[in-house]
């Protein structure tokens, strides 16, 4: 068993009371996309980006010209982070704590090392101070260009779920996805 697999394994014993959602796609050499972690419909079909926030994310792929099968997509918690609904006494779901975070950055780092991504592109604030390790970077200020750093190109994107909340992001985003093409090669 290779290490990324030895580390999953620990993650599931670990975690033996939750469902986790690991990366998938495309395993070396290409581009990398890394969410914050999943949610309900990704919980319930154990893969990553298949809900709402899925849907945006494939408005991205394929605007930048891309295919979902050349990607690998993955998050950078890999359970359903959860709080419980006062109004309707159910679980929603909810931004990883930082304890969450730091606890899965290991298997993060593992997966980059692993498929050796020639671009990564980080959804939102989460998986951008995850793979930087820099916790005062924020993506209003660095969206859409590259920022190089250990030998990685780290492109970073809003979350796909904030451009359905903030119409306003929308047209940044788009400029962004478009940006993104000229960091693209096959
Ligand atoms: N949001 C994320 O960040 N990741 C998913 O897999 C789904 C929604």
């Amino acid at each position: 068993m290779d290490s990324l697999e030895v580390l999953k394994q620990e993650y599931i014993q670990k975690y033996s009371d939750r469902k986790l959602v690991f990366g998938e796609g495309k395993t070396s050499g290409g581009i990398m996309l890394i969410g914050e972690a999943p949610g309900g419909e990704e919980e319930k079909m154990g893969r990553p980006f298949v809900g709402k926030a899925g849907k945006n994310l494939d408005e991205f792929i394929e605007l930048a010209g891309l295919k979902r099968k050349d990607l690998y997509i993955t998050n950078v918690v890999k359970f359903r982070p959860t709080s419980v609904s006062e109004k309707t006494g159910k679980p929603i779901n909810r931004t990883p704590s930082r304890e969450e975070i730091e606890e899965f950055v290991p298997l993060l780092k593992k997966e980059i090392s692993t498929y050796k991504p020639y671009l990564i592109v980080t959804l939102g604030n989460v998986p951008l101070k995850a793979v930087t390790g820099n916790n005062r970077l924020a993506i209003g200020d660095c969206h859409g260009s590259i920022i190089e750093q250990e030998g990685l190109n780290i492109y970073p994107l809003y979350h796909p779920a904030s451009v359905i909340y903030n119409r306003n992001l929308k047209n940044i985003y788009a400029s962004d996805v478009k940006n993104i093409k000229k960091y693209i090669h096959s």
